[in-house]
């Protein structure tokens, strides 16, 4: 299982303990405004979620993983990747609403964009942004991702179906498969 590190971070796998620090954060109305309109998450799609990331870390060597302070080891958020249904792969983050603006969530996502792209040799990552999410479109610029497209969220986003998403792309070239046209589907959002 990866692990990936920062200067200030960890990248990891979660574990049975950092299941209380996922909660805050996905019943935390202003950390869940981009991502379900500000809904809490179930207790079966949390559960669902760490499922998800354990087979992910099985199947690809990374997921969506725990971002923790390499000092403390403790949660403050989340990054990673996981599939699209299209067969690429969606690059995610989230912190801690108490540690925004410290740079953390391009910290860990530049680490996630590196190992994507050197370890594990895929040819494209994208960000799945809810519009009005400046802080995150922002992330997604300093790591080098451009806008894509806007998508309706349907297909994406069974709590808001009548809303749209961004797409933003980083394409690497270099090893591994062209790019292709096709279309990024579920995000797990
Ligand atoms: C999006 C999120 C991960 C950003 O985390 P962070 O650690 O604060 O991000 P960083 O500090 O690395 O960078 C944030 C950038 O956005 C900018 N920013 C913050 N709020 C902003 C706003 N309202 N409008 C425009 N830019 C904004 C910051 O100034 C910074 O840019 P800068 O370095 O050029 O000054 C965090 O807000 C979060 O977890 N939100 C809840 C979950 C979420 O929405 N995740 C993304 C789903 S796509």
């Amino acid at each position: 299982m990866t692990v990936l590190s920062t200067p200030r971070l960890q990248i990891r796998p979660w574990r049975p303990g950092d299941r209380p620090a996922l909660e805050r954060m996905a019943l935390d109305r202003d950390m869940m405004r981009y991502v379900t309109g500000g809904e809490p998450w179930s207790a079966e799609r949390i559960d669902a979620f760490l499922e998800d990331q354990a087979a992910g870390y099985r199947q690809h060597g990374l997921a969506f993983g725990a971002v923790t302070h390499r000092a403390r080891d403790r949660v403050i958020g989340l990054a990673g990747i996981q599939p699209l249904d299209s067969g690429a792969f969606e690059l995610g983050w989230w912190i801690w609403k108490d540690h925004w603006g410290q740079g953390y969530a391009t910290e860990a996502a530049a680490a996630v964009v590196a190992h994507a792209r050197y370890a594990l040799e895929l040819d494209r990552l994208y960000a799945v942004i809810d519009p009005p999410n400046s802080a995150s479109i922002r992330v997604a610029e300093k790591l080098g991702m451009v806008f894509e497209q806007r998508i309706s969220a349907r297909a994406t986003r069974a709590e808001r179906p009548d809303t749209s998403i961004v797409l933003y792309v980083v394409r690497f070239g270099g090893p591994g498969p062209a790019p292709t046209r096709r279309q990024p589907g579920a995000g797990g959002r």
